[in-house]
């Protein structure tokens, strides 16, 4: 299919995604294919992750499957947007040459329950205790996203730092032959990470919003300033999305950046993480800094 000037090739089946990821590889199979899994609604952070993956990739897959798993029984899974048309312009602007839209039959021919992926301690803390199934479904998903692309490498963004954790620590014990790259966070002019949940916030939740980012910023300008106790550090957080009227706090954490575990301390010995979770209005928003960079 041709969505513009270069030729976008779009499949939907394994047969077909296996003979378009042949191809992309060429026939010496020399060239690196990357790919870059996503539920579709791009918006320029998913463009910023395929511009990242043809960097570091000859060919850039993309895939286009809002999968029901990762959803609980009272998300948004009927009212997730799907923007197809616009998305493929989106992929192939910024550089992707094929892209991959199965649908939940060619995913889970064998329904939805029978084989998972669990990765415990990354699973069930932070997200994954508000979300209790959803690190399973996501892990699933990409270990059989990745069985059926064989990409050599695959971008993920640090905007979902949980997720993309639990998709190394995956990919490290289970041996899976695919790189891990993760690209940093796309935000607004005004700091609020770009989501495509953002479309449901009314403008003034809008501008509330952006309190994740300042509370973020926040915790950072403190860690420069020599704050190393990790419970003061939470505080600022706390305090910092407490003060805003429109948002209430689900959780706000200082973690070992490679094993979640809280901390107690900052120091130089393991890199540290600020994450938070809010609701603002009724729309849940994550955001996440690194902290003593
Ligand atoms: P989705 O929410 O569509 O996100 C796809 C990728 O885009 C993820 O790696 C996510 O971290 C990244 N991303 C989202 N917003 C970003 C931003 N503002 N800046 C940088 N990167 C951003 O994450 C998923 O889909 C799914 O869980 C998936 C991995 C596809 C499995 O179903």
């Amino acid at each position: 299919m041709a969505a513009g000037s270069i030729d976008l090739e779009v499949v939907q089946t394994v047969e077909g995604i296996r003979e378009a990821v042949a191809r992309a590889r060429g026939s010496s199979a020399g060239l690196r294919v990357g790919f870059v899994p996503t539920m579709g609604a791009l918006h320029a952070g998913h463009a910023r992750l395929i511009e990242r993956c043809r960097e570091v990739a000859d060919r850039v897959v993309v895939s286009i499957f809002v999968n029901p798993t990762q959803f609980g029984p009272t998300e948004d899974l009927a009212k997730y947007p799907r923007t197809l048309d616009r998305d493929l312009e989106v992929a192939q602007r910024a550089g992707a040459s094929v892209v991959f839209t199965p649908t939940d039959e060619i995913i889970y021919p064998r329904g939805k329950a029978a084989t998972f992926v669990e990765v415990p301690g990354i699973s069930h803390v932070l997200e994954g205790a508000v979300r209790p199934t959803h690190f399973r479904g996501v892990a699933t998903v990409v270990l059989a996203l990745f069985e059926i692309v064989r990409p050599d490498l695959a971008v993920f963004g640090q905007k979902d730092f949980q997720q993309q954790l639990l998709i190394r620590r995956m990919v490290g014990d289970l041996h899976v032959p695919v790189e891990i790259v993760t690209e940093p966070t796309v935000r607004e002019a005004d700091g609020l990470a770009m989501s495509s949940r953002n479309r449901y916030l009314s403008p003034e939740e809008r501008a509330a919003a952006t309190v994740l980012h300042r509370a973020l910023e926040a915790a950072r300008a403190a860690v420069r300033g020599g704050e190393r106790e990790a419970g003061r550090v939470r505080q600022i957080l706390d305090r910092t999305i407490s003060l805003e009227r429109l948002a209430s706090l689900d959780y706000a954490e200082v973690a070992d950046a490679d094993s979640l575990e809280p901390l107690v301390s900052i120091d130089a010995s393991r890199r540290a993480v600020a994450l938070v979770a809010a609701r603002v209005g009724t729309t849940r928003l994550i955001d996440n800094a690194l902290l003593a960079e």
